[in-house]
């Protein structure tokens, strides 16, 4: 048996492992509060490489779960979740969320399942108008934000119960190029929308996802007021691990900058400048 010396060090020397992986040789917390939870958090990677296995039996009702005790808004649960696990539905899925950069997203057609999340106002809709309330709310820009906010806290939850069953995942937002097409697949209702999906397998750990480091906490954390000199200073550290990850993971040079700047042309949107005409149609009025 280890002694609680040795479990102790060996404990400490993988925290050490985590932070070093997120931060690099940036500024990094000097110690952090570490559970298996906290340590769940700290590896995570995206996937984008899966095993054609199924999921464990009663791994998608436990993600569920896991997403349903997220917090919500005001308890009114303005989410819901398809499971598209059909190979020829997730086919369509895949060619309407294909994107033009990097993977092309087509690992959706890889795994098992892509679970698709929702902002849904439909249901409390329909309630209240059989209850004869008044429907103000609805068309305001706040309950969009409000559904979609509790379909991403539902989703990142199922995301971490993924990862703490061992499986892979990575979140599309390409899910959102063809928003309307996506919606009339699936059946959706008006007054909901796919806010982005989530594939979820076992991992192909022959081609193994790596950490993407992170910036120094001083780029996104400030006390009582904001400082944006600061940020602007600490981010400077990032970038030679922003290229290490790169040039580990085989992918072309770039730097973070130059990536950002990529992120804010019209050619990165591949569809979803599309999106507002969309949930304006769905019955979101956006006021
Ligand atoms: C809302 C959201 C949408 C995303 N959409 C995509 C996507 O469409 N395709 C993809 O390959 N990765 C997608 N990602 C994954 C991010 O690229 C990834 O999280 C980021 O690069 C950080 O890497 P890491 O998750 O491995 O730490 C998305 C992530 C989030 C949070």
């Amino acid at each position: 048996m280890r002694s609680m010396q040795e479990r102790a060090s060996s404990e400490n020397a993988r925290h050490d492992e985590l932070l070093q992986a997120r931060y690099g040789s940036q500024g990094r917390p000097a110690s952090v509060f570490v559970n298996p939870t906290i340590e769940t958090l700290l590896a995570h990677k995206s996937v984008r490489s899966f095993l054609a296995e199924p999921l464990p039996e009663g791994a998608i009702e436990t993600m569920v779960a896991a997403a349903q005790s997220a917090a919500t808004s005001s308890n009114l649960h303005q989410w819901s979740v398809v499971a598209v696990t059909d190979p020829q539905v997730k086919a369509k899925v895949w060619a309407l969320a294909a994107g033009s950069s990097g993977s092309n997203n087509q690992f959706i057609g890889q795994a098992p399942v892509i679970l698709l999340w929702i902002a849904d106002i439909s249901r409390n809709c329909e309630i209240a108008a059989a209850e004869g309330g008044d429907l103000v709310v609805p068309d305001y820009l706040d309950a969009f934000v409000m559904a979609t906010v509790d379909a991403a806290l539902a989703a990142q939850n199922a995301a971490v119960a993924a990862e703490s069953m061992g499986l892979g995942y990575c979140f599309i937002g390409a899910a959102r190029n063809n928003a309307r097409e996506l919606a009339d697949l699936l059946g959706l209702p008006r007054l909901s929308y796919v806010t982005f999906g989530l594939v979820v397998g076992r991992p192909d750990n022959s081609k193994p996802a790596t950490v993407r480091p992170r910036p120094a906490q001083e780029v996104v954390l400030h006390f009582n007021h904001y400082d944006g000199k600061q940020a602007r200073e600490s981010l400077a550290g990032y970038e030679p691990e922003f290229s290490k990850f790169r040039e580990a993971a085989g992918l072309p040079k770039m730097t973070w900058r130059e990536s950002v700047v990529n992120s804010m042309k019209f050619s990165y949107m591949d569809g979803r400048e599309k999106l507002r005409d969309t949930v304006i149609a769905r019955g979101f009025l956006l006021r």
